[in-house]
């Protein structure tokens, strides 16, 4: 064991102890937030030293956790407050268990899935992630090369550090576009019209982010972190700061700043009518909003609270997902994020009801770790434990995947 190791292990030790827990105050205070460091640091896997070690997606979160420096991998490892919702994500996995049936040829196991006509090898979909050359220096384009390899569907976030451009000619195809609005509708629409030349068929308008954030995990970890950070960012004004993110010109202030936050459901259907793109919501976690995406005409909806990144609500998206399943009644494509990291959670889910799952850390931790290569040794990691469970539970086929292998714990 290495010495950082052996830290970890103890930090991990003291954050689980609840002799501590209960003389939390004080310095002792701060040491237990340092061993926590955030809900999801709790999840470490191994630190390995190649993809062909690891053995699940916490083991590059490990490797992710040695590598990034802390402002960078606070950014990425935050919730909100005191990352509740992080941690709610993970717990509502819990809370269903599998029903497997016996008895059933799954000699042949075949997890592919249709989503808008278009047939994927399996329900992983790379969700949006900003600022990915934070974590290698290729960013965004080196997930585009494991997303191709991998056939995968990648999301791109607005905030991306790679333009949309550089991003399709790597993926070999066009890849899904996500925006964040803002009150300018002329500067919306010249995104969403680059982001259709650029060949994007889908764009997804999150939605979860309007009222703004308290990341504590990301500013204290940052205030750790003994690197200057001006070096990189220059936020002496907003234009020199935008200047990093490609999808944003210097007038597009407003979509870079506010996400909209007088933007209402009427929006929505002005957004339809901007683009020839389908159009999906993302951040939806509640029946009454799955109806109201019905009916201002989205082509898509995206259960999700941001990975815990957006809110404090303590609500898993997994214990959101029936409502909505059942409000939406197979009309449009459910897709679901936030916590996704086993088999068995991709599995849960297609069980309550969803049409794909999307994961984003757990293919960061990848890109962090081994760039281009971590991110399809994550993704093809997944898909092996969907494909395990599937013949573990009797369902060859994730159209066979029903709600009755799954129940909810008393
Ligand atoms: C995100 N997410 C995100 N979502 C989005 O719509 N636009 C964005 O720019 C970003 N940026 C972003 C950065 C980082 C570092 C992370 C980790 C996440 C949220 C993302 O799309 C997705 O909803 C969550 O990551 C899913 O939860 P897990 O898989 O991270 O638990």
């Amino acid at each position: 064991m290495t010495e950082i190791q052996a830290r970890r292990h103890f930090l991990r030790y003291l954050a689980g102890s609840p002799l501590l827990a209960a003389t939390a105050f004080g310095p002792t205070r701060v040491l237990l937030r340092a061993a926590a460091e955030s809900g999801e640091a709790l999840e470490l896997g191994e630190v390995v030293s190649s993809v062909d070690e690891a053995l699940s997606v916490f083991d590059f979160h490990a490797v992710a956790r040695e590598k990034l420096p802390p402002a960078h991998y606070g950014y990425l490892a935050t919730g909100t407050d005191d990352d509740y919702t992080l941690r709610a994500n993970r717990e509502g996995f819990r809370r269903y268990q599998v029903r497997a049936r016996r008895l059933v040829d799954v000699t042949q196991v075949d997890s592919s899935i249709e989503l808008l006509g278009t047939t994927w090898p399996s329900p992983i979909v790379l969700a949006p992630a900003g600022n990915q050359k934070a974590f290698a220096p290729e960013g965004e384009a080196a997930v585009a090369r494991a997303a191709a390899k991998t056939s995968s569907l990648q999301v791109l976030s607005m905030m991306t550090t790679t333009a949309v451009e550089e991003v399709v000619q790597q993926r070999g195809e066009p890849v899904w576009f996500q925006i964040y609005p803002g009150r300018d509708w002329g500067l919306n629409q010249s995104i969403l019209k680059r982001v259709e030349r650029a060949g994007s068929p889908v764009v997804v308008w999150t939605v979860d982010q309007v009222g703004g954030r308290n990341t504590e995990t990301a500013k204290r970890l940052a205030r750790t972190d003994e690197r200057d950070c001006s070096l990189c960012h220059d936020r002496s004004s907003f234009e020199a700061n935008v200047r990093r993110k490609p999808m944003l010109s210097s007038i597009d202030r407003t979509a870079a700043s506010g996400n909209g936050p007088a933007l209402t459901w009427d929006s929505v259907r002005r957004m339809r009518d901007l683009t020839t793109m389908k159009l999906f919501v993302k951040g939806i976690v509640t029946a009454e909003d799955a109806a109201l995406c019905l009916e201002h005409g989205a082509d898509g909806l995206v259960v999700s609270n941001h990975g815990g990144r957006a809110e404090s609500s303590g609500r898993s998206t997994i214990e959101c997902l029936e409502e909505i399943v059942s409000a939406v009644g197979g009309r449009i494509p459910v897709v679901i994020d936030s916590g996704f990291r086993r088999g068995t959670d991709i599995f849960k889910a297609i069980a309550l009801g969803a049409d794909a799952i999307a994961i984003g850390r757990p293919y960061v931790w990848g890109l962090a770790s081994f760039g281009e290569e971590g991110v399809e040794a994550v993704v093809k990691l997944l898909r092996a434990e969907l494909n395990l469970v599937m013949r573990q539970a009797g369902a060859p086929s994730v159209g066979q995947i029903s709600r009755s292998h799954v129940r909810r714990a008393a």
